[in-house]
């Protein structure tokens, strides 16, 4: 089992070495080498099980270290970076040759971001390299958003997690690709599309790939539960009678129904403020942050299947059906 810790010191003397430590970011905790060495790297697919044509996100301590290992900063890319880092924005730049090709699948760019969490900046600032950190589950499964999820999956391949409590954001960071004229968004996050708009004008989606994804992220079927997951509208979940043998996982609760259980609700309506984050509390915020650890109660639970309510298409209800349109068997909401 990996040792489970808040020390900062220890983690970088494993990274130091070579060796794989799990981390806390505001999305979700990663699994981190150094991105600067090819082995420390194949570490990590080795570990997730992941396929090398999968890229993999840098993370970089500043904002000012990212001309390290890119080559060119669009104008567009600055203004984000600058308005949104630390947090949940990774953008894709031209790498320079300093990033093993490893990192990036042998694609000419790079991600990068600036993760929003005390202990990952702290560690970033002690360490000469940044971080390539893939999200620390098996390749396929959903994301971890706890220490303890981590463990669970990965602690008997990896020496040491890194303690940072609950992500607060919940899902991945939002994916910003420049390779053309228009910015385009490859995955849905943490980051609303709307306030990369409101920031840089209008972008272009292009979140499905099948075979050759540009992220994987954009494969289909991606961040699921072993169980059947089913996806439903809030009226087919509020009219029919509950099962027993079914988990449930409501966006607010409905009213006039019984829960049992495995019924889980992914955000409480008079909750006014989210815990100590200085976020505006929103019910997507709640939902956001409660998603992957309640996918993981219901997938753990005796439930035969999984239904899942499909939120209003607004908001971070965007990422948050993404997500569950990747993990569903059923796709047609
Ligand atoms: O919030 C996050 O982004 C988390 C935390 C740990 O930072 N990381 C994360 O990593 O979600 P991962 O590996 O699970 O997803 C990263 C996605 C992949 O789908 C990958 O294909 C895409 O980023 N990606 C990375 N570099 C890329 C590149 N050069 N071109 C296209 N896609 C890239
Ligand atoms: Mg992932």
């Amino acid at each position: 089992m990996a040792l489970v810790s808040t020390n900062v010191r220890e983690a970088g003397e494993l990274l130091k070495v070579g060796q794989l430590v799990a981390i806390p970011t505001e999305t979700v905790y990663g699994l981190a080498a150094n991105a600067l060495d090819s082995k420390a790297v194949a570490a990590i697919f080795a570990a997730k099980d992941r396929p090398t044509f999968d890229p993999l996100i840098v993370h970089v301590k500043s904002l000012d270290s990212m001309s390290d290992y890119v080559t060119n900063i669009p104008e567009k890319a600055r203004q984000l970076a600058e308005a949104f880092w630390p947090g949940p924005l990774t953008l894709l730049l031209p790498k320079k040759s300093i990033i093993p090709d490893l990192v990036t699948s042998g694609l000419p760019t790079v991600g990068l971001r600036v993760p929003h969490h005390p202990l990952t900046l702290e560690l970033l600032q002690m360490l000469e390299f940044p971080l390539a950190a893939p999200s620390a589950n098996p390749f396929g499964y959903i994301s971890p958003t706890t220490a303890q999820h981590v463990q669970e999956q990965l602690g008997d391949k990896i020496p040491f997690i890194l303690d940072g409590g609950e992500c607060l954001v919940g899902i991945e960071s939002t994916i910003v690709s420049f390779e053309q004229e228009t910015p385009r968004i490859l995955r849905l996050g943490g980051l609303r599309s709307e306030d990369i708009e409101s920031m840089i004008g209008s972008v272009e989606f292009n979140l499905y790939s099948s075979s050759s994804p540009l992220a994987p992220g954009m494969l289909k079927s991606h961040y699921a539960p072993r169980k059947p997951l089913y996806l439903h509208s809030k009226k087919e979940m509020a009219d029919r009678e509950l099962d027993a043998e079914i988990g449930y996982l409501f966006f607010t609760k409905p009213r006039h129904v019984a829960l049992h259980e495995n019924c889980l609700v992914l955000a409480e309506q008079s909750i006014e403020t989210l815990s100590n984050n200085g976020l505006t509390n929103s019910l997507f915020l709640q939902a956001a942050q409660n998603l992957f650890g309640y996918l993981r109660k219901l997938d753990a639970s005796p439930v035969k299947e999984i239904w899942v309510e499909i939120l209003p298409e607004i908001d971070l209800g965007r990422a948050i059906n993404d997500r569950l349109r990747r993990a569903a068997v059923s796709r047609e909401l």
